[in-house]
């Protein structure tokens, strides 16, 4: 085991300890998620955030010079499981905090108290950029060339772009296999997954149902999987809260507001606030406020309505797998305009009420015309965002009226994905036209030299291995033609 990091299980009854490489994706004693765990006595911390500005704006071409430019790697000292020579980057994470008075004014918060850390600027236009760097670095470092997700559109998005680019000319490519549910992922999105030549399954279902798929497939066909239950994209993702903090010159906010889906994002922040502290490099954390869509509320019932909460790592499965239960058997399924966080069994819910009790945290959901009306509001000053993102300043106008957060506190809310990856939403909010239910003339087979088409699979394991060994075989050398 190498001293310094390992994997180890976030249920304090068991907490079993694993190697950094070995490959799992759960506890193999009791089930539960898995953390990335350092000895940080072992680790060259340095003393102070600020340590990290003298690296901001350096691009050298070699590899120190390509990770400090990185707003990933640039922080590595915080996520010390990369070895410098297995690190990929695509200069992800140059992301920078906006001060954003005006649409705090429409708010009624006091000039300087609103902040949005927009992560759309990200080169596939999403947060996932984050993870997918320190995800497609451990993939390295093991070796593996299949890579696959489960995705609303971006997680899949960024993998396809990342595996594109990971392997360095006269290597062999990476493969990028893609499970997406049909007609449920925004079409910005979809065309980015297919132009970067991944192999795209669309399932005919959920992201529930092709989260359950992907995570059988990888583990029957051994391909590695880069969703957020992965440990290590979570520690790509810690860098957007070490930015925010660096936005404000390392004073902490009072309140991070981010929209919940898969409940990665919220994990990671969760842990990002748990280490600085331990490590003595912020003297408080800040409050979590994460935001549901109303039609894909599992966080907020399971909180608000159960009483649900992270019991110092003594999670109450039975009453989660009750909730499951009672969703499969009245046929309750997620169902939202954001289609991002259109998911009714978040994977990292465990770790999200970690975070909730490390950061002091709350939870409320918001309604779809709400969310889009939102989202309009941030356009109207200047940002954009996709439908999910702009959940997080909702959910900031609904704390406001609460009277849960004050005018005048210091507020960031993330906002996590470009508007442009779903055009579609913004076209039918300002001029009512659908454009899904259009009718289209019926589709002409593509002719492209490149066309890489996805591929309609029944969603049953055998049928989906079937497809991925004749089209994604070990060998793979590039994209499909
Ligand atoms: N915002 C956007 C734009 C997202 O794409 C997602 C998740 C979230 C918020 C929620 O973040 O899962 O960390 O709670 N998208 C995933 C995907 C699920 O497949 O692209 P989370």
């Amino acid at each position: 085991m190498e001293d310094h990091v390992y994997q180890q299980c976030i249920n304090a009854d068991c907490r079993a300890d694993y190697a950094v490489d070995d490959v799992l994706f759960a506890c193999r004693r009791c089930g539960s998620l898995l953390d990335v765990v350092y000895d940080w006595d072992k680790v060259n911390v340095p003393g102070s955030l600020a340590f990290f500005e003298q690296r901001w704006g350096t691009a050298g071409r070699d590899l120190v010079g390509r990770a400090d430019y990185s707003g990933v790697w640039r922080f590595r000292e915080l996520l010390p499981f990369a070895r410098l020579e297995d690190i990929v980057t695509v200069g992800e994470g140059r992301t920078t905090l906006q001060q954003a008075d005006r649409l705090g004014l429409d708010l009624n918060m006091k000039p300087g108290s609103l902040f949005l850390q927009y992560e759309g600027f990200n080169p596939s236009g999403s947060f996932k950029d984050n993870g997918m760097a320190a995800g497609f670095t451990m993939a390295r470092r093991l070796g593996r060339r299949r890579v696959a997700c489960a995705s609303t559109g971006n997680t899949s998005a960024s993998m396809a772009m990342f595996a594109s680019m990971a392997a360095p000319a006269g290597e062999p490519s990476v493969q990028g296999i893609v499970f997406v549910g049909s007609g449920k992922i925004a079409f910005g999105k979809l065309s980015q997954t297919l132009d970067h030549g991944a192999l795209t399954l669309q399932i005919d279902g959920d992201f529930d149902a092709c989260m359950r798929r992907v995570l059988e497939m990888s583990d029957k066909l051994g391909i590695y999987l880069l969703n957020s239950l992965n440990p290590f994209r979570l520690e790509g993702q810690k860098t957007i809260m070490y930015r925010v903090l660096e936005g404000l010159d390392w004073q902490v906010p009072d309140w991070i507001i981010a929209p919940g889906g898969n409940l990665g994002n919220s994990s990671a922040f969760g842990k990002a606030f748990l280490e600085l502290h331990h490590l003595g490099l912020v003297d408080r954390v800040p409050r979590l406020a994460i935001i549901n869509a109303s039609g894909a509320n599992t966080l907020y019932d399971m909180v608000n309505e159960r009483g649900l909460c992270w019991n110092a790592g003594r999670v109450d499965h039975d009453a989660i797998a009750d909730h499951y239960r009672r969703m499969d058997e009245t046929g309750q399924r997620a169902r939202t305009v954001a289609s991002a966080i259109e998911i009714g069994r978040p994977v990292n819910l465990t770790k999200a009420l970690r975070a909730l009790d490390v950061m002091d945290g709350v939870v409320r959901q918001i309604d779809d015309e709400t969310i889009l009306d939102h989202k309009a509001m941030v356009g109207r000053y200047g940002y954009s965002c996709e439908p999910a993102s702009a959940a997080s300043v909702a959910g900031l106008h609904l704390l406001l009226d609460e009277g849960v957060i004050s005018k005048s506190e210091r507020v960031v809310c993330v906002l996590t994905g470009h508007s442009l990856k779903d055009p579609d939403a913004t076209v039918k909010y300002h001029t009512g036209i659908d454009v899904k239910a259009a009718k289209w003339p019926d589709p002409v087979p593509p002719t492209g030299k490149r066309s890489n088409h996805p591929v309609e699979v029944a969603d049953d394991l055998a049928a989906i291995c079937k497809a991925i060994g004749e089209l994604a075989p070990e060998e793979a050398q590039g994209p499909r033609n």
